[in-house]
């Protein structure tokens, strides 16, 4: 099964791409979650990443693209994945589209969470991330058991450089202009489908999990 995540920056794209990889056992495949290892290790694509990332921009089809293709290509997305923040432009939802083709397979779901941009910024400031696994936190609807430490693997939680207000609303922005157009890409292949993103975590899962099956 091979999924796609569309919503929103802080629309909960990260958050039910987790559940829904451990439920059907393939994995979660975030570009973000990736740049930011970069970012963490000092390589030099994290260097390149950072600086579009800092100013609520996007990191350049090409490399992005690069990156994906090489992701998913490994033996552990042989069965499916589930895409969370790629494709974010047409030109990247076609290269996915042709290299998809090519091996005569598809995308199944896309699987858009709506969430009205008023609700986003409010979430984001509370939003807290653990750098080193990946784990999102929230100060209020999902806080760690001990204050500013990661669960899953101990390490320190952060508020992400771009959660900052201003840069969330540049990547408000960024994402009418640039990544919307994809509801319409999806729409047309016939494989969208649209949750409620503004309802509890566990409610909008379970709509989910009711269109998976
Ligand atoms: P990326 O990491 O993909 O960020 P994003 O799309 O902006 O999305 P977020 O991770 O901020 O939000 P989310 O939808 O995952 O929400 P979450 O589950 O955490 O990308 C970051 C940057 O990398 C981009 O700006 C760009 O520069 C670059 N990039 C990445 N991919 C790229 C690409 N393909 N092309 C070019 N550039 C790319 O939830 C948010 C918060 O809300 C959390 O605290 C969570 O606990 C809480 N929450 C979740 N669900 C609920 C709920 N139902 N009720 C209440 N709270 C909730
Ligand atoms: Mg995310």
């Amino acid at each position: 099964m091979k999924i796609v995540m569309l919503g929103a920056p802080g629309a909960g794209k990260g958050t039910q791409a987790k559940m829904i990889a451990e439920k059907y056992g393939i994995p979660h495949v975030s570009t973000g979650d990736i740049f930011r290892a970069n970012i963490k290790n000092g390589t030099d694509l994290g260097k390149e990443a950072k600086t579009y990332m800092d100013k609520g921009e996007l990191v350049p089809d090409e490399l992005t693209v690069r990156i994906l293709l090489d992701r998913v290509a490994q033996e552990d997305c042989k069965n499916g994945y589930v895409l969370d923040g790629f494709p974010r432009t047409i030109p990247q939802a076609e290269v996915l589209d042709t290299e998809l083709t090519k091996l005569g397979e598809k995308i199944d779901y896309a699987i858009n969470v709506e969430v009205p941009d008023e609700n986003i910024i409010k979430r984001m400031s509370g939003r807290r991330a653990c750098l080193s696994c990946g784990a999102t936190y929230h100060i209020e609807h999902v806080p760690p058991k001990k204050e500013g430490i990661c669960d899953k693997c101990g390490s320190e939680l952060v508020l992400r450089d771009d959660d900052k207000e201003e840069t969330v609303k540049n990547r408000l922005n960024v994402y009418h202009q640039q990544t919307q157009p994809l509801i319409d890409f999806y729409n047309n292949k016939k494989v969208l489908k649209e949750v409620d993103g503004t309802v509890d975590m566990k409610d909008v899962f379970k709509a989910i999990t009711d269109i998976l099956g």
